[in-house]
């Protein structure tokens, strides 16, 4: 016992010792150069000066940063953790949006894990919503659509060998949104990076997205025309959403559980007379815009344009303009937008047999009530994907799994619907107050996706379902509301028999 302990402490005397800038130097090609390297105590918080915010709860460790020329005077930061007592495996998280950030605040969960962890704030820095830094700025454009994450990973994991002195026994990748975008561009272009993936909603469809996005908001303009929907009509659409949509799963809860099996009608919220106000009907004239905005497609317009997420697609990658009259926007602009396919962010290839071949594994899930990024493109992408190994002996479910979370939003939550939401995934445990990595209580393959994702990678325990749990008030000092099955697409949940709060109580069929 005494021996083991000592070895224990030898290891994190000498991981300690280890976390200085001339040892991460030494390990440095040409065009790698270290911005910091520094030392953090057992429960320690630690940022830097790109991140999105504070890792907090960190296990003693060694954070570092590095800065990495790409091409032509580009270049991007990249940040990593390296906790001494670690559990042999790395892990890459991504970003949000146009942003440029590192993230530490995801890096800061999934360290608690033991994983030596990476992000990077792919060769920019700027908020999620902000895409001006890509107007006239190719090299910029490829570093955020792929360059930075992927030439970080393969740093990544030798400045990791170097410092533990041991290999990496699994490499591993959970992001969501444009995060979820990054680990499906990697599955499909660099299959060696990862053994396995937990991909969230992902922005994979780059190149139709925001275009359409913005298409929807362009029909909602000028704000003062009589078809103009607000913001708040769209709340009272989701509300009647709800509640024709959730007697289908057998249990009225205001839990949207099976939406492919509700066949929704606006007439409901057709205004029958001049008397109806616009707090709870739609026109006339807005029954066309509305219609628009159906199909899982939802986005708003802020002021006089489509919000920025949509609008800076055109502005700034497309386009290279400063200014644009929304009236003018057609179809020609997904043309546009496909034949440039910005930076190759896209991530559309549907044959990812050499991830398959290598024994890699996906995760995908997307919250069903999802207001940025449609939540059927996930559906269209596995699909096509299944349709991708028709004519081989794979099934597409011994490697790759999709999960439809029903209520959540986009990536974490479910304000409208407390509908169970949490697994433990990218960007979730920050979303819960209180909470700090994983699912407590409940550390096992079913509640966790990443130890989900680790089960199957390593162990080859497939995810038959999962369980999404939802705390009250997303506080998890109040305790647990409800827990609920996520089935394997396209089973969804099915209420059986017993108390509705209970994963117990549901099967997935
Ligand atoms: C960890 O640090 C936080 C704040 O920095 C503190 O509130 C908490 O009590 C600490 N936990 C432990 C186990 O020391
Ligand atoms: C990060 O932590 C520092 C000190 O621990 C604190 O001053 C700062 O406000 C925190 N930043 C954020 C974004 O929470
Ligand atoms: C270093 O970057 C420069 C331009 O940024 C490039 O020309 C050169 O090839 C790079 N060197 C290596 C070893 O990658
Ligand atoms: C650098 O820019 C030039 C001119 O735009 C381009 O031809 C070249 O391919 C770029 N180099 C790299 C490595 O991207
Ligand atoms: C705008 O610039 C990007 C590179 O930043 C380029 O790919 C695109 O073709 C340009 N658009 C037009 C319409 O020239
Ligand atoms: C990473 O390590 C491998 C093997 O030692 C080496 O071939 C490669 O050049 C290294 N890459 C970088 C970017 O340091
Ligand atoms: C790294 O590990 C090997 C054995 O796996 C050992 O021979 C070598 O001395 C170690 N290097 C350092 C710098 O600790
Ligand atoms: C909307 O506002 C614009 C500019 O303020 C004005 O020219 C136009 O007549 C208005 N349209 C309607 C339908 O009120
Ligand atoms: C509109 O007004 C009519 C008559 O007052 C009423 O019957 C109908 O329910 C109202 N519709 C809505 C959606 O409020
Ligand atoms: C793999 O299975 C073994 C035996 O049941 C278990 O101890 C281990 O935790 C599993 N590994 C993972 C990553 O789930
Ligand atoms: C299930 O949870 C909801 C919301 O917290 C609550 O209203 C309901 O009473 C619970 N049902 C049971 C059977 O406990």
């Amino acid at each position: 016992m005494r021996c083991v302990l000592l070895f224990a402490w030898l290891t994190l005397r000498v991981t300690a010792a280890k976390c200085s800038a001339s040892f991460f130097s030494s390990l440095l090609p040409q065009n790698y150069s270290l911005s910091y390297a520094s030392h953090v105590p057992e429960n320690g918080t630690f940022t830097d000066s790109w991140a999105d915010g504070n890792a907090t709860s960190l296990p003693e460790g060694c954070a570092v940063g590095l800065q990495v020329q790409t091409a032509n005077g580009s270049q991007f930061q990249m940040a990593m953790y390296l906790p001494s007592d670690w559990n042999n495996r790395f892990m890459a998280t991504g970003n949000g949006g146009f942003g440029g950030y590192t993230a530490w605040i995801s890096m800061g969960a999934l360290a608690q894990y033991g994983f030596a962890t990476l992000s990077t704030n792919t060769g920019h820095q700027s908020s999620q919503l902000d895409g001006s830094w890509a107007l006239n700025n190719p090299e910029a454009i490829i570093n955020w659509a792929w360059r930075a994450m992927h030439m970080g990973v393969v740093i990544g994991k030798n400045i990791t060998t170097g410092f533990y002195n041991s290999s990496i026994q699994y490499s591993y990748y959970a992001g969501c949104s444009t995060g979820g975008r990054q680990g499906l561009k990697e599955v499909q272009e660099f299959p060696d990076d990862f053994d396995g993936a937990l991909i969230g909603a992902p922005a994979w469809w780059m190149d139709n997205l925001p275009v359409y996005g913005a298409w929807l908001g362009a029909h909602n303009l000028p704000v003062n025309a009589s078809y103009h929907v607000s913001p708040q009509q769209l709340q009272m659409l989701a509300r009647e959403a709800v509640r024709q949509c959730d007697p289908q799963d057998g249990v009225e809860d205001g839990i949207v559980m099976r939406p492919r099996e509700c066949k929704f009608t606006l007439e409901p919220l057709h205004c029958t007379s001049s008397v109806n106000i616009s707090s709870t009907c739609f026109s006339d004239a807005q029954m066309g815009t509305v219609q628009y905005i159906l199909d899982d497609w939802v986005s708003i317009t802020e002021g006089d344009e489509p919000v920025s997420l949509d609008a800076d697609w055109i502005y700034d990658f497309l386009l290279n303009v400063t200014s644009y009259n929304w009236a003018d926007l057609n179809y020609g602009m997904i043309e546009l937008s496909n034949a440039i396919n910005p930076g190759t962010a896209q991530a559309s290839k549907f044959d990812i047999s050499a991830f398959k071949e290598r024994g890699g594994k996906i995760i995908h899930y997307h919250g069903y009530a999802d207001e940025i990024i449609p939540t059927e493109s996930s559906r269209y992408y596995y699909d096509h994907v299944r349709g991708a190994f028709l004519n081989s002996l794979t099934t597409v479910t011994d490697f790759y799994r999709f999960f439809y979370i029903p209520g959540m939003e986009h990536c974490t939550s479910s304000s409208m619907q407390e509908a169970p939401w949490y697994i433990g995934a990218a960007l979730q445990p920050a979303a819960v107050q209180g909470l700090t990595y994983g699912v407590p209580g409940y550390e096992d393959r079913y509640h966790d996706s990443i130890l989900a994702l680790m089960a199957w990678t390593e162990n080859d325990t497939a995810p038959d379902y999962l369980v999404a749990t939802k705390y009250i008030d997303d506080d998890i000092s109040k305790g647990i509301q409800r827990q609920r099955p996520l089935c394997p697409y396209p089973q969804l949940a099915l209420y059986v028999n017993g108390d509705v709060n209970q994963s117990t109580s549901w099967i997935c069929n």
